[in-house]
């Protein structure tokens, strides 16, 4: 009964982990083009996507609007709105495909609500423009501009609607329509580590740090607490059974708390930016979820003490555990680097593991002396039966050769 709840619980967790982890997202989609980005935001409404490299020696963005889901009657725009907050001021990049068959770009100020989108110049320098239709359904506009140093953070506006002939008609208008939610804030500098003018943090860099503490907590120093539980306390009798409960306890909550961060690195990965740059970190956080998880069903699957399989469930179970451990510490490392926080903080873990090295080493010692000792006095004990009680066979070979 508990073990088939905990078994189907694990399994809901896995699916809807791996669900959200496949859902469509602008950071799986490669362009045709092989351009290559290094930000992007799913648009809430519209299924639009925008895709962005920000230079920060220039002030000057390239930038992809994509949008999903529209057909050749209708038109799309992705505006920034350098006054306002919504559709008048809006600086637009307007895109259709036009009644020769070739998509149609171009640049649009809107300054009313009546606005048919005629072309125009826009407050801030654009080039490249140019866009597509592919897949039959998706239209993309790709332009570079060239905005002021303090524009970082701007308010964006994004629309579509039909067309009549080559002109564009107004969109819908309904008020409970996705068009009349289509505009938000931008952070062009949202991926990178900068702190924000006011020197507090982006949402993103606090759920980075998040994401660092909840890993470094449970994969980096829980799970190798809970491995030195379970090979340093086990030689003591008297902490049979506790040190077993211990050691479940505290690979349990290392492993909740571990996916907790592992799925805010997921989600983190999934929005952002330099997708080369993080490969090894994310593929090496992938490989634990799977080995943790593992680790879990080890627990479950379990043999008694004295089945025959048992001496393999060992084996697996430690190689996995171990795997685990050193694929942890490096993913930390690796995470470090990436958010490369204040020194202080690399210091710390590094402070960590080392007393966790210094203290298993001390316990290991300690541990084989115990062994020894014990098969020692046991042998004095029992000179004839040596091999009896813990199976001392190789020691009771060593002694005949006066080891
Ligand atoms: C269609 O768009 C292309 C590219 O902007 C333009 O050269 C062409 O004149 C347009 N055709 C019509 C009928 O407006």
């Amino acid at each position: 009964m508990g073990k088939g709840l905990t078994t189907l619980l694990l399994s809901c967790v896995l699916f809807s982990l791996c669900a959200s982890s496949f859902a469509q997202t602008c950071k799986s989609y490669a362009f045709s083009s092989n351009k290559i980005f290094t930000s992007c935001q799913d648009l809430p409404v519209l299924s639009a996507f925008l895709h962005w490299s920000y230079d920060q020696s220039t002030n000057k963005v390239d930038i992809a609007y994509r949008h999903t889901g529209t057909s050749t009657s209708r038109w799309v725009a992705w505006a920034i709105n350098p006054t306002g907050t919504g559709m008048i001021g809006a600086q637009a990049l307007v895109a259709y495909q036009n009644s020769s068959s070739v998509m149609h770009v171009y640049t649009s100020p809107v300054s009313g609500y009546g606005t048919t989108l005629a072309e125009g110049a826009l407050s801030f320098a654009v080039s490249n423009l140019s866009a597509t239709f592919e897949n039959s359904n998706e239209m993309t506009i790709f332009a570079t501009l060239a905005l002021g140093s303090g524009m970082t953070t701007v308010n964006q506006v994004w629309q579509e609607g039909p067309l009549s002939g080559d002109s564009p008609m107004s969109h819908d208008t309904a008020s409970s329509s996705a068009n009349m939610k289509s505009a938000g804030s931008l952070d062009f500098l949202n991926d990178q580590a900068t702190t924000s003018a006011g020197g507090g943090l982006t949402s993103r860099q606090r759920r980075q740090n998040v994401h660092g503490v909840l890993n470094a907590v449970s994969w980096g120093t829980l799970m190798p607490l809970g491995a030195m539980i379970a090979r340093y306390l086990k030689v003591f009798k008297s902490a049979n059974p506790a040190w077993f409960y211990l050691h479940v306890a505290c690979q349990t909550s290392a492993y909740a708390i571990g996916v907790a961060g592992w799925a805010t690195g997921l989600k983190l990965g999934s929005e952002a930016s330099s997708v080369i740059q993080y490969d090894t970190h994310r593929n090496i956080g992938i490989t634990l979820f799977c080995l943790g998880t593992l680790q879990v069903f080890a627990l479950l699957l379990r043999p008694k003490k004295d089945h025959k399989y048992r001496l393999y469930w060992n084996i697996y179970h430690h190689s996995v555990g171990y795997s685990v451990i050193i694929l942890s510490i490096i993913n930390i490392y690796e995470g470090l680097d990436i958010l490369a926080p204040e020194k202080k903080w690399k210091k710390i873990y590094s402070g960590i593991l080392i007393f966790m090295g210094v203290v298993a080493a001390i316990l290991e010692a300690f541990t084989w002396f115990i062994v020894i000792k014990r098969k020692r006095t046991s042998s004095e004990k029992y000179p004839a039966y040596g091999n009896g009680v813990n199976g001392g066979n190789g020691y009771a070979a060593r002694t005949e050769n006066g080891v």
